[in-house]
């Protein structure tokens, strides 16, 4: 006996197509279904599974949500030097694949306020959702903080184990190294994620405020030449944004801004952040 049959059939949207069906054990299975609508279903299958790695990726990056949402068109470079560093960034995340093979390394220092950790996260964001790579963003202090934590026996993880949840993503972004950065153990800190990270030829993208020389003597020269191999160096040397979106909310009336910026001291918080 034949245990295979086949015979026309009609789907609503891609017309004729010819059906199949087996005798299994002792009945016939259904007919097959139009090939071109299982290859829809599989592909909107496939986005959905993409999509859900992106949004646990995303959530799990650490990437500060007031720069989550933001797009590319969302930075708009001051000056001609912004603008490279823009291109750079946005150039920098389209072929992170071949950045990822090499390591290569972005180093941005300059002012505060000047949009680098805007940058840095354009690039994180964009390195998870165009390529479903695994970014990460911390601040040095933060960085800090939870491999200091893993000293104390209670914390549930070893040092080891906090150092390569640094070293392991494929992008890791460590904002403003230099702020309160200068003991021994944070230096070794620092070193084992940088000296990690090379050794995998992984990127990493460090923002400062320090100028190139502080940074050496802060990083140390061993944890720098591996930053500094293959790097793009950005320099973000103009007045602050945060200085220039102040000057403009002056020029609405004094009791209007209150109720619209909030009290000075909100805004002194936000200028230190
Ligand atoms: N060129 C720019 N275009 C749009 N927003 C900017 C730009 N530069 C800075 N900003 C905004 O100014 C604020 C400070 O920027 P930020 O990236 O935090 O500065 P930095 O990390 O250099 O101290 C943020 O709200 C950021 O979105
Ligand atoms: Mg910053
Ligand atoms: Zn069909």
């Amino acid at each position: 006996m034949n245990n295979t049959e086949t015979c026309n059939k009609f789907c609503d949207i891609h017309g004729e197509y010819e059906a199949s069906r087996f005798f299994m054990f002792t009945s016939w299975s259904s007919w097959s279904r139009c090939l071109l609508c299982q290859e829809d279903d599989d592909r909107t299958e496939k986005n959905k599974s993409e999509s859900d790695l992106c949004r646990k990726i995303i959530e799990s990056s650490g990437i500060p949500k007031r720069f989550l949402s933001l797009s590319d068109s969302s930075y708009v470079p001051k000056n001609t030097v912004d603008d490279r560093n823009y291109r750079i960034c946005i150039k920098y995340a389209i072929d992170f694949n071949k950045n990822l093979e090499i390591g290569v390394p972005i180093i941005m220092h300059g002012n505060t306020g000047t949009g680098k950790t805007h940058l840095s996260c354009l690039i994180a964001r964009n390195v998870i959702l165009m390529h479903k790579k695994y970014a990460k963003f911390t601040t040095a202090h933060n960085m800090f903080s939870f491999v200091k934590s893993s000293f104390n026996k209670e914390a549930g993880y070893t040092d080891m184990e906090a150092v390569s949840s640094y070293t392991v993503p494929d992008l890791l972004v460590i904002d403003d190294v230099g702020v309160q950065f200068c003991s021994s153990t944070e230096r070794m800190i620092m070193f084992q994620v940088i000296n990690g990270r090379y050794e995998n030829r992984l990127p990493t993208i460090i923002t400062t405020n320090l100028c190139i020389e502080r940074l050496i003597e802060v990083l140390g020269e061993r944890c720098f030449d591996r930053l500094n191999e293959h790097a793009h160096i950005m320099h973000f040397n103009w007045e602050s944004n945060r200085k220039s979106m102040r000057q403009t909310r002056s020029i609405i009336p004094i009791i209007d801004q209150r109720e619209v910026y909030g009290t000075d001291e909100e805004h002194e918080h936000t200028a230190m952040e």
